[in-house]
């Protein structure tokens, strides 16, 4: 499918690993050039490097969403080393999940900085370059959890903040034709799940519950925001875009 991604810049956090790989992989084939971010270089590296060896375009970066500084570099990378920025995926993200009552402070402010105050400082820094240029397409990744969840306190209300923004920003940010989106993925087999001990009765549970009966793919969530990063979507802004094979 032709996205018409052609000559368009995209920075992806955590796109060194997971749904941020696919993410980078997928936009890179729709014709985009890709800054690869993430806070561990060596494996935004190996995506940059999977992108190049497919003929595309792709430079990597360590960058930490929740770092002021480091997100500004992030950005000045992308407009330096590939000459722009129009799209960004705000990405970057990991759980710490347990019962409120076992929550330390750090496990609540870890997952609740990398997600909000990551999207917060990136699409702050990206802001500027897109308003400039009179286009603009930015997509935060929420979950499914932002529904809630039991032993995800921290994440759900996250995930679901990340929802508040993304309606603040598509509406702060429409006249100059930036979008902002988010997309929910349900259970989805990146390492950060394949991982887990009760990874195979998460998986089984998800096959007897979910209308398509599967457990979803890093490219399923990718070929969804590579939609809400193309032109064809320009007239979808605040949205949230659920990629849960049918299951809430
Ligand atoms: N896998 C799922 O089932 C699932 C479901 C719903 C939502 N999500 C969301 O999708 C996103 C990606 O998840 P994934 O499963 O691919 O995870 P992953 O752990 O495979 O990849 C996340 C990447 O983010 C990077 N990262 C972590 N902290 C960072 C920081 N401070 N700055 C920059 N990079 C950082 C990590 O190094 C890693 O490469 C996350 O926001 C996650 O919450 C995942």
């Amino acid at each position: 499918m032709d996205f018409g991604l052609n000559g368009k810049i995209a920075i992806v956090t955590g796109g060194g690993n997971g749904i941020g790989a696919a993410t980078c992989r997928r936009l890179a084939a729709e014709g985009a050039s890709i800054l690869v971010a993430d806070i561990d270089l060596a494996k935004a590296q190996q995506t940059a490097a999977s992108i190049v060896e497919a003929g595309g375009r792709a430079h990597a970066l360590r960058a930490d969403v929740t770092d002021e500084a480091s997100v500004q570099a992030m950005v000045d990378a992308a407009v330096s080393e590939l000459g722009g920025l129009h799209i960004l995926v705000n990405n970057a993200g990991f759980t710490r999940d347990m019962r409120i009552t076992k929550m330390s402070v750090h496990d609540w402010d870890s997952v609740v900085d990398v997600v909000l105050k990551g999207a917060f400082l990136c699409t702050r820094a990206a802001i500027p370059h897109l308003a400039e240029q009179k286009f603009g397409r930015i997509i935060n990744i929420s979950s499914r959890a932002h529904l809630g969840n039991p032993g995800q306190a921290n994440y759900s209300a996250a995930k679901a903040g990340i929802l508040g923004f993304t309606r603040a920003m598509a509406m702060e940010n429409g006249r100059n034709w930036i979008t902002v989106n988010a997309v929910a993925p349900g259970i989805i087999g990146t390492e950060a799940v394949t991982g887990l001990p009760h990874f195979p009765k998460i998986k089984e549970n998800a096959e007897k519950t979910t209308p398509i009966p599967r457990i979803g793919e890093s490219d399923d969530v990718a070929a969804a925001i590579a939609f809400l990063a193309s032109e064809a979507a320009g007239y979808i802004t605040g949205e949230v875009l659920h990629v849960t094979g049918g299951r809430y």
